[in-house]
Formats: structure tokens, C-alpha cells, sequence
């Protein structure tokens, strides 16, 4: 009687050999190495369904084949350069868990500074405040200044219908949906104010930088969300036109800019009539946010 042949064993690889494989595949695509073997871990956990515990206590223990194939198709997509953001469908921003949605602008940390900067000068935060988000994309911006200011109502705008979609999604999702609403429209030319305070992150790329950008961006950010026309200025000029109108003579204004545009939208808002309250850095030191009030008339 002949023996049978050994049936050939396919083991699942441990957590440890899965982020390994994983991150090398990152690092080849071109992600940076320290950030490979952090989203390695992100897109494990999640394929995995894994606490932070869980993987640092037992990083020997197989995974299933079906916890195993998620990850392969997980590290597909990323080596493919689409951000981890999107293919979870979520992120963190300010104290809140919001979703990310495809053709909306994926939420940046850098855009905490312009909520924490218009938060600092904000004097009573429990006020009756009414708040306007121009180019609410994923609605970030609304979400965490209603999570900070209990009496504040606010009016999200967006040209793009996804983005209108994704910011009432995320009102929802934060439990904020009954003090806001969301208008579909061309900054706020079918708004009345005045408004308390008036925050915007507008597209603000050069349109000549567009096709330089990194591939997470250019492939994954709606053009719409990006692009602020040829000197990235075009639409602080069209929304500062029109801020006499819709912000109160004791209003508050607090723009995002690019890393090096915070002098030019402080000087578009000078000649518009609004002074400087503050010009905030954000965490790599780039000056990210101008801030600005009405200049008010002398008695
Ligand atoms: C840089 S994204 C900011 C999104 C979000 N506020 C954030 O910070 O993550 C700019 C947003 O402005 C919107 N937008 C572009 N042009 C617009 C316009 N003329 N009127 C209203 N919204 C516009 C885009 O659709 C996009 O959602």
C-alpha cells in the first residue's frame, strides 16, 4: 500500500507577517515608510475587526482567510494610492468620527485650526449664534463648531450635491441635524444674512499646481473642492464681495488659506473693510487661517 501525499498545508499568515507584507507593498507604491507601517496597522484593524489592544497583545495569532483577502484588497487599493480615509469610509476630525464620501473633499487635519481658531475667538459659546459654512464639502467644519456651541444653528453651502448629501449625512451621524440646514447654491448668493460667524475653506490650489498634486489628492479630491482659479485667490474674491451682506456688523470670519496666501486674503479682506483679528499656524507652522472682523465706524 502506498502512502498518501502530505496534502500541501496552507497556513493564514500571523497579524505580525500580514503588516509586514503589507507595509513593504505600501513603502513600493511610495508611501513614506513611518506612515506605511501606521496605516498597515489602520487597514488591519479594520480588516480584522481589531482593538489597538488586541493587535499589540497578540500580533502571532492568524487571521482567517476572509480577514486576510479584506486586507489584500485593503493594501490594493492603497498601494494604488487612494487615502485610508476613503477606503474605510471614515475619519476622525476635531471630537467627532465622520464619514467620508466618495466626490466630497476628504476632511484635513490642518482645517482643525481654522474650528479651533474661530472657537478661541468666540466669547460665549453657549450664545444663540448663527453660524454659515461656505463650501461645507463633508460638513467638518459646521459639525465641530455645533458640537462646541450648543446654541448655535447653522446653514451649510455647497455647489456640489454630494457635498450637500455628505454634509447632512454627518449632521445626522453627529446628532446635529436639528440645528442646521443645507443649502445647495453658489457661496451665499441665495442667502440672506446677517450671519454671527462666517467660516469658509474654499478651494484655494493655483490651477496651474492641480496636476502636481499628490496622487491621493488629484485622483481622490473633486476638482471643485480644489481648484481657486489661477492665483488659487478666486473664490476668497467672489466670497469677501459679498460678506458686507451676510456677516453682522459685530461678526466674526475665519478663512482656511494655503500655506503661503495668508497675507494676500488679509490684505483682500483690509480693502474690503474687515481688520485682522487673528492669522493662526497650524500644526507644521504654515499660517493657515485668517480671521477677521468688521472694521467698525467711529462714533
Ligand atoms: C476645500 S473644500 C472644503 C470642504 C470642507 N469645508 C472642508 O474643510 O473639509 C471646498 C468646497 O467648496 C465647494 N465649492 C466650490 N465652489 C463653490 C461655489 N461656487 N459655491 C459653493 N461651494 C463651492 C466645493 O464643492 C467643496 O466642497
Amino acid at each position: 500500500m502506498t502512502a498518501a501525499p502530505a496534502k500541501a498545508q496552507t497556513r493564514s499568515p500571523s497579524r505580525a507577517d500580514a503588516l509586514a507584507r503589507v507595509a513593504a507593498a505600501l513603502v513600493e507604491s511610495g508611501v513614506e515608510a513611518a506612515q506605511a507601517q501606521e496605516e498597515s496597522r489602520l487597514l488591519l484593524r479594520a480588516a480584522a475587526g481589531l482593538t489597538r489592544l488586541e493587535l499589540t497583545m497578540s500580533p502571532d495569532a492568524p487571521l482567517t482567510d476572509e480577514q486576510s483577502q479584506r486586507l489584500s484588497s485593503y493594501a490594493a487599493r492603497r498601494a494604488a494610492r487612494e487615502p485610508v480615509s476613503r477606503i474605510l469610509g471614515a475619519r476622525g476630525f476635531w471630537t467627532l468620527d465622520l464619514a467620508v464620501a466618495p466626490n466630497v473633499l476628504d476632511p484635513r487635519p490642518d482645517t482643525e485650526t481654522l474650528v479651533e481658531t474661530t472657537l478661541a475667538l468666540i466669547e460665549n459659546r453657549d450664545a444663540p449664534f448663527s453660524i454659515l459654512d461656505l463650501g461645507a464639502g463633508s460638513g467638518a467644519i459646521l459639525c465641530a463648531l455645533l458640537s462646541e456651541m450648543p446654541g448655535a444653528f447653522g446653514v451649510a453651502v455647497d455647489l456640489s450635491p454630494d457635498a450637500c448629501a455628505a454634509t447632512r449625512a454627518n449632521l445626522t451621524r453627529c446628532g446635529l441635524n436639528a440645528r442646521a440646514q443645507v443649502v445647495r447654491g453658489r457661496w451665499g448668493a441665495a442667502l440672506n444674512g446677517p450671519f454671527d460667524v462666517i467660516v469658509s475653506n474654499p478651494p484655494y490650489i493655483r490651477a496651474g499646481d492641480l496636476a502636481t498634486l499628490d496622487p491621493e489628492v488629484r485622483l481622490h479630491d473633486p476638482a471643485l473642492a480644489l481648484d481657486g482659479g489661477a492665483d488659487g485667490l478666486a473664490c476668497y474674491r467672489d466670497i469677501v464681495a459679498d460678506l458686507g451682506r451676510l456677516l453682522a456688523p459685530d461678526g466674526l470670519v475665519a478663512f482656511e488659506v494655503g500655506f503661503d496666501q495668508a497675507a494676500s486674503v488679509a490684505a483682500l479682506l483690509g480693502a474690503s473693510g474687515f481688520a485682522v483679528a487673528r492669522i493662526a499656524r497650524d500644526a507644521g507652522g504654515h499660517q493657515r487661517v485668517v480671521a477677521a472682523r468688521p472694521v467698525q465706524p467711529r462714533s
